[in-house]
Order: C-alpha cells, then sequence, then structure tokens
C-alpha cells in the first residue's frame, strides 16, 4: 500500500493524467541536458541513429514489460516481483533498483542544482553583456564553488520530497499534467531561435548526418544507456508508477506515446543546441555543462530574451522535478509496502540518504576533483554506474522476467486488460522480450564494458 495513513491505495486518475506522469518521469534532464551533451562526446549523428533503434527495439518492450508487472501486482517493484514470483530469486530486480534510485538521485540532483542556480540567474538578469567566453567563465566558476550547488542540490531534493509527500494523485499528476506542455512550446521557441542563427546549419548535419566512423562498442552502450536514462526505464520507476494505474489504461499505447514524446523532446533539446553551439563557434563536446554554457547565449539573442531563459530554466527544473519524484516513489514505495514505516517517515529516510550520496557527487567538480573511481571523477562513475551498468542490466532482467518467467496467459491478460482491448503484435512484443533485447542487451553491454571483443 502507498499513500495510505488511511489505508487506501492512491492512484492516478485520468487518461491524460497517467500520460503526462510517465511523460513527466521519462522527460527531464536527461533528454534536455543529457541527451545533447552525450551526443556532443560521441559524435552526433552516429549516436542519434543508434539511441534512437535502440529506444524503439528494446526501449519500448523493456516499459511495457514495466507496466504489465506494476499494474498486475499494484505494488512497489520488489513487492511486486515478489508477489508474481515468491521464493524466486527475481525480486534482486527490486533491489538493484533501489540502488539505481539512490546512484541517480545523487547526480541528478546536482544537475538539478544548477538549472535551480540558472532560474536564479536567470532572474536577476545575470547573462545580460556576457559573451559566450565569459558565460563559460560563470558557469565554471560556479560549478567548482561547492557551496552554492550544494545550496541548491539540497533545495532541489528537498522539492522533490515535498511534492513526493502530498501523494500521487495530488501531486504527481498535478503537477506534470499542466506543466509538460509548456516546455514542449518554449522548446519549439528556442528551436526557432537558434535554427535563425547564422551558421545554424552545421549544427543541424552534426545532429543528423551519421558517420559511422564515430561508432565503437563504448558509444554503443552509451546510446543504450541513454536511451534507458531518458525512458526511466531499468529500475522499476515505470513498475511502481503502474502500479498506480488504473484498469481501464491502455499499457501499450501508453507505453508507445509516453516514448515519442520523450524522444521528440530530445530531439527538439538537439535542435535547441547544435545550430546554436556551432553558430557560436564553440565545440559540441563540451561536457557535462553544454546547456548551460550555450543556452544563457541564445536567449541574450532573442527578443524577450529575458522572459525565455527564465521560463526555460524554471520549466527545465520542474521537468527535473516530475523525473526527481518517479525516481524517489522507487525508495518511498518501497519502504512504505515493504517496512511498514509511514509515508513521511519512508520520504525523510530517503531524502537523507540521497543527500548524503549527492554531496559527493557535487563536490566532485571542486573539493573532491581529484578522487576518481576507475578513472572517472565521481560524478562520472555514479552516471556510468547507472547508465551503462545498473539499468541496461536491470532492463535485460526485466525482460527476462516477463518472457520466461510470466506464462504468455498472464502477460496478455494484462496488456488487453482482461480482454477488454485488442493487443495488437502481441507475437512480435513476445519475440523482442524473449530473445532479441536480452540477447542484444546482453551482447552491448559485454561488449562496452570491454568483456567481449
Ligand atoms: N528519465 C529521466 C530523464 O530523462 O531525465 C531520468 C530518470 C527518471 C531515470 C526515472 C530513471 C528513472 F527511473
Amino acid at each position: 500500500m502507498n499513500t495510505d495513513d488511511q489505508g487506501k491505495r492512491d492512484g492516478f486518475t485520468s487518461r491524460f493524467g497517467i500520460i503526462a506522469a510517465a511523460a513527466g518521469s521519462a522527460i527531464g534532464l536527461g533528454n534536455i541536458w543529457r541527451f545533447p551533451y552525450v551526443a556532443g562526446e560521441n559524435g552526433g549523428g552516429a549516436f542519434l541513429l543508434v539511441y534512437l533503434s535502440f529506444v524503439l527495439v528494446l526501449g519500448i518492450p523493456v516499459m511495457l514489460s514495466e507496466f504489465v508487472i506494476g499494474r498486475k501486482a499494484k505494488k512497489n517493484a520488489f513487492g511486486a516481483i515478489r508477489s508474481i514470483a515468491p521464493g524466486t530469486w527475481w525480486p534482486v530486480i527490486g533491489i538493484m533498483g533501489i540502488v539505481a534510485a539512490f546512484v541517480i538521485l545523487a547526480f541528478y540532483s546536482t544537475i538539478a542544482g544548477w538549472t535551480l542556480h540558472y532560474v536564479y540567474l536567470s532572474l536577476i538578469n545575470g547573462f545580460k553583456g556576457h559573451d559566450s567566453e565569459s558565460l563559460g567563465i560563470i558557469f565554471n566558476e560556479f560549478m567548482v564553488s561547492g557551496a552554492m550547488p550544494l545550496f541548491w542540490q539540497m533545495v532541489f531534493l528537498v522539492l522533490t520530497a515535498v511534492i513526493i509527500l502530498s501523494g500521487v494523485r495530488k501531486g504527481i499528476e498535478k503537477y506534470s499534467k499542466i506543466l509538460m506542455p509548456f516546455l514542449l512550446l518554449l522548446l519549439l521557441g528556442l528551436c526557432v531561435r537558434s535554427l535563425t542563427l547564422p551558421g545554424a546549419m552545421e549544427g543541424i548535419s552534426f545532429l543528423f548526418k551519421p558517420d559511422f566512423s564515430k561508432i565503437n562498442p563504448a558509444v554503443i552502450l552509451s546510446a543504450l544507456g541513454q536511451a534507458a536514462f531518458s525512458l526511466s526505464i531499468g529500475m522499476g520507476a515505470l513498475i511502481t508508477y503502474a502500479s498506480y494505474f488504473p484498469k481501464e489504461t491502455n499499457l501499450s499505447n501508453t507505453a508507445f506515446e509516453v516514448s515519442i514524446a520523450d524522444v521528440i523532446i530530445a530531439i527538439l533539446a538537439g535542435v535547441a543546441i547544435f545550430p546554436a553551439v556551432f553558430a557560436l563557434g564553440m565545440e559540441p563536446d563540451g561536457g557535462v555543462g553544454l546547456i548551460f554554457m550555450v543556452l544563457p547565449n541564445v536567449f541574450q539573442q532573442m527578443p524577450g530574451g529575458y522572459f525565455f531563459a527564465l521560463a526555460f530554466f524554471v520549466l527545465l527544473s520542474i521537468a527535473a522535478v516530475t523525473s526527481s519524484i518517479s525516481i524517489m516513489e522507487v525508495v518511498v514505495a518501497f519502504l512504505v509496502e515493504e517496512f511498514q514505516l509511514k509515508r513521511r517517515q519512508a520520504t525523510f529516510i530517503t531524502l537523507v540518504a540521497a543527500a548524503f550520496v549527492g554531496v559527493f557527487c557535487t563536490l566532485s567538480w571542486g573539493a573532491l576533483e581529484g578522487v576518481t573511481i576507475g578513472g572517472m571523477n565521481i560524478f562520472d562513475s555514479l552516471d556510468y554506474a547507472a547508465s551503462s551498468i545498473l539499468l541496461p542490466l536491470g532492463g535485460l532482467l526485466i525482460v527476462l522476467f516477463v518472457g520466461w518467467y510470466m506464462t504468455n496467459t498472464q502477460v496478455e491478460q494484462e496488456l488487453s486488460n482482461a480482454g477488454q482491448v485488442k493487443v495488437r503484435l502481441f507475437k512480435v512484443f513476445n519475440f523482442i522480450i524473449r530473445f532479441i533485447a536480452p540477447i542484444a542487451i546482453a551482447i552491448i553491454f559485454l561488449n562496452g564494458i570491454g568483456f567481449i571483443r
């Protein structure tokens, strides 16, 4: 049970609310901050192509599998799998999800904190009169400064916890429903400005013209990781959300719509950013700070740039919150249901633990810069652990579970809402989750970490 100090299980109410909440989870910093910088580092067009194919062939089936588990069992990720497969080791998927949730919350809140700081900078008109060089300096000085990024990170984590506390329907659904459409409009506006900058076309060809010489096993694994991260799959966030779906929800349509919306936003973010990168004479592989250095330049060259900048960073912060609540909810639902904690206690514990890990992450750009794990700083290694290891492995286990442990009848029953809706392409879905996805993910993973060549 969840949100249930009164004993009733909370849930989403309207169809649009469900899409908005699931899309709210999927659409976030992963699309707008992470996609452009990772694509930029991995050669642009070819990365985009591989990432898109992974979303279609692997991502949507994993998402649908999570929906099936969650709505069937109506429990947190661990409890859901245990109730379908009692006495087996399968619930370990849920434990991996909890670990992934903390790892992601730690670095996600770092970047979300940066975004909040940029809301503040926009508000005080802090970009005005700066050229791209000095905007770069502003960003770099802020990122290593310690106290400020930590402050904003904590603000963000508390904000997430407050929304988590107000429960599923009142909190998550209400916020997602109103705000997501605005983000889309704003991104479109940004794209128009970026595309009309002199020299913009070079950015477009960087993003859309694949150069396959850039592709190697590590790039392929990072495209898989980006697809998983961006779709919120592989760690039970969508198992948890689907546990709040009503029995009428058409799971296949929802998975499809959410994934398409997610991809569209990522591409729009690319179109907003790369033309500007090239027009400004910057490098596309600028790393984690890419959007923070590029976009303030674009805003300055727009009529009404002050308001655009403000609205953009506000909406990006909100997109980050609607994603981070889905991450935190994985842990909170687990603690409430498996340890009979009150929602308030569970949220508090999760908040404190996430803040603890998060501090190391934020400081890894400054005071803890010298601390490395596997040749990466703490931030990069946590990001790598989540997107290149935990999420792909989680996704692999989830499809194996639905494909091989659950029976076809169970799965079809859930997909068809007990015979109420027609299930199209069941055979294709089944074939993908039984064979294609597990084999593909295993090969990409082993290849990407250098285990097989
Ligand atoms: N999909 C989110 C984003 O793109 O920002 C991040 C995320 C949310 C990852 C939930 C994983 C997750 F379970």
